[in-house]
């Protein structure tokens, strides 16, 4: 097979991204990120598909000129097609379509989920890729679920939240503690600082591989309004220690599930996707599972943990050598099933 470059481009949801890949190895991953939700404590869909306006031509033009790659040497583009916000999904899309189109080179649509975890097969992702099939725990803001993964386009979720997905978790509990939007790294980094075992919180009983995280979200509220009532002070005086005991309840349910299913399956190839794995006590509580159980583990480099426009052209190579292309008249969608 002949080496193919390929544009993808990601802005499902507050990132706007350009990558280019060679093969399957990535020349360039660009990303702005938008600012401007974090005084909302959330993202603004309105604000981000505007932002995604302003934001496209610019990381493009950057992902091209990283690369060092002219646009007439491209052989296709791959986009997000959905799941995510549907203004801001509009945008990628009618970029990618009329860019296609003015090159006159194939469009190949991509599952912004199925792009998490077959970012793994990224050249510099692992030191080696997982081998089918393996189970992946996809962690993002939106999406919580494990995965089974037989072939590359053969995926199934076996188990998935019924509520907040564990980054909303982290961004909500954030926010009770006053924290910017997105609080899941601000956590990550205060909880380094404090004692994981300092307060306990209340952990869902969920039948199969299924995971809630409502629960814990609300146990911290009630927690933190009876404690502020006895003194104001109490988020300030043990910020560390909340931010620590929180991660680990997280990680707690997380692994509790990914565990059960690696031991029910009898599978022992485990990875982690989506901005969560970016998460250093997840990561942590894998290479311990590593030790414990013997599991072949696989985190991807923190560049392709958050949404990134590098998974897309992994995804859009895969299907690219398959000849899966989408017709320009394609739209985008908000809900897509792996
Ligand atoms: O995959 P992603 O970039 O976007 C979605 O598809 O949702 O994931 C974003 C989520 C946010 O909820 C953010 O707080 C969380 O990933 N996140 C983290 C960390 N880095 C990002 N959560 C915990 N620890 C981190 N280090
Ligand atoms: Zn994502």
């Amino acid at each position: 097979m002949s080496s193919s470059i390929i544009l993808g481009i990601e802005s499902s949801c507050d990132d706007t991204s350009a990558a280019v890949i060679r093969d399957s190895k990535i020349l360039s991953n660009i990303a702005a990120n938008q600012e401007i939700h974090n005084e909302y404590g959330g993202v603004v869909p309105e604000l981000a598909s505007r932002a995604h306006q302003q934001n496209i031509i610019p990381v493009v033009e950057k992902a091209f000129l990283k690369a060092n790659i002219q646009q007439n040497e491209i052989c296709a583009i791959g986009f997000t097609r959905g799941p995510g916000l549907l203004g801001s999904l509009l945008v990628g899309t009618s970029f990618a379509k009329s860019l296609a189109m003015s090159l006159d080179i194939p469009l190949i649509e991509v599952n912004h989920l199925q792009a998490h975890i077959l970012a793994h097969f990224i050249d510099d992702a692992n030191p080696a890729p997982p081998s089918f099939p393996f189970l992946c725990l996809t962690v993002s803001g939106g999406h919580t679920m494990i995965v089974l993964v037989k072939d590359y386009f053969d995926m199934e979720i076996i188990g998935k939240t019924i509520d907040d997905a564990a980054g909303e978790a982290f961004d909500k509990i954030g926010k009770i503690f006053d924290l910017d939007y997105p609080a899941g790294p601000i956590v990550d980094r205060l909880a380094k600082e404090g004692n994981p075992n300092a307060f306990q919180f209340n952990k869902p009983k969920m039948e199969g591989y299924d995971y809630s995280f409502s629960g814990i979200k609300t146990s911290v509220l009630y927690f933190i309004q009876k404690e502020v009532r006895k003194n104001p002070d109490f988020i300030k005086d043990n910020l560390n220690d909340l931010c620590a005991s929180v991660q680990k309840s997280i990680i707690e349910i997380l692994m509790d599930k990914l565990e059960k299913a690696a031991k029910e399956l009898k599978i022992n190839d485990i990875a982690i996707a989506g901005g969560v794995s970016a998460n250093s006590g997840l990561r942590k509580a894998m290479e311990d599972n590593r030790e414990r159980l013997g599991w072949n583990i696989f985190i991807p480099k923190f560049e392709y943990t958050t949404d990134n426009a590098a998974m897309i052209a992994m995804v859009a190579k895969l299907k690219y050598e398959r000849g899966e292309f989408t017709d320009i008249r394609t739209t985008a969608t908000a809900k897509y099933d792996l």
